[in-house]
C-alpha cells in the first residue's frame, strides 16, 4: 500500500503558516493534517475552518482535517466550503449516529474518515469500515503534540487491519496519530497503518524533507 505523511500543522508557527504548508508541500508531504480543537471534546483551542480557508491556496495537497469538536456534523459544510478533502470524526462525539455522519460528508463531496480514542476499543469503529475512505487510530489522548506513542495503539492497528481485509476493503487507508517517530514508524507501518501524522517529528527537526522520507521508509 501507498504510505502517506501527513505532517500536523499543530506543531507549526501559525504566523507564517502559509510558507510552511508550502514547504511541506516541498519537502514531499502527501496530506497537511489539520488539528481543529474545540476546547469541550479536548480542552485546547486550536483553529476552526477559517485557518483552513486560508491555507487552501498555499498548497494542492489535500487537507486533512481532525474534527477534535462536539457535534461535529455540524461543521462539516463550513469545513467543505473552506476547502478541506478530508473531514475526520470521532466516534466518542458521534456516537451510535457516526456513520450517518460519515455518509453526510461524503454527500458533500469530500473524503470521510472515523476516529477512534486510545480507550476506545478498536471494535467501535468496525461498523464504520463500509462508509468510510479512511479509518484514523489515536496513539495519544487528543489535544497536544508532543505526547508519547501508546505501544498498545499497534494491536489495535492490527485488528483493525485485518478487519478491514476480512470486510473485502482490505486497501481502506488507516491513519495513525499521535507519537510518530522514525524509530517507531516501520513497526506502525508492519502493524497494518499506511497514513502516518506527524508533528513535532517533522517540526523539531532542521531537515523536514529527510525526515519525511525516513518516515516513510526511502
Ligand atoms: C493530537 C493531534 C495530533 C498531534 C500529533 O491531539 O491530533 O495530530 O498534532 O502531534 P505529534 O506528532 O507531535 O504527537
Ligand atoms: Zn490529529
Amino acid at each position: 500500500m501507498k504510505i502517506k505523511i501527513a505532517p500536523s500543522i499543530l506543531s507549526a508557527d501559525f504566523s507564517r503558516i502559509g510558507e510552511t504548508v508550502k514547504t511541506l508541500e516541498a519537502c514531499g508531504a502527501d496530506l497537511i493534517h489539520c488539528d481543529v480543537m474545540d476546547g469541550n471534546f479536548v480542552p485546547p483551542i486550536t483553529f476552526g475552518a477559517q485557518m483552513v480557508k486560508q491555507i487552501r491556496p498555499f498548497t494542492k495537497l489535500p487537507l486533512d482535517c481532525h474534527l477534535m469538536t462536539l457535534h461535529p456534523e455540524t461543521h462539516i459544510e463550513d469545513f467543505v466550503k473552506a476547502g478541506a478533502d478530508i473531514i475526520s470524526v470521532h466516534v466518542e462525539a458521534c456516537g451510535k449516529d457516526t456513520v450517518n455522519v460519515l455518509r453526510e460528508i461524503k454527500k458533500c463531496g469530500v473524503k470521510a474518515s472515523a476516529v477512534i480514542n486510545p480507550e476506545t476499543r478498536v471494535g467501535e469503529i468496525f461498523d464504520c469500515v463500509e462508509d468510510a475512505d479512511m479509518l484514523l487510530v489515536m496513539s495519544v489522548h487528543p489535544g497536544w503534540g508532543g505526547q508519547k506513542f501508546i505501544p498498545e495503539t499497534l494491536k489495535k492497528i492490527e485488528a483493525l487491519r485485518a478487519f478491514c481485509v476480512k470486510s473485502g476493503r482490505g486497501e481502506m487507508d488507516i491513519e495513525v496519530d499521535g507519537g510518530v517517530t522514525i524509530e517507531n514508524a516501520s513497526d506502525i507501518k508492519a502493524a497494518g497503518a499506511n497514513v502516518l501524522v506527524a508533528g513535532n517529528t517533522v517540526f523539531k527537526s532542521s531537515d523536514m524533507r529527510g525526515v519525511i522520507s525516513a518516515l516513510r521508509g526511502e
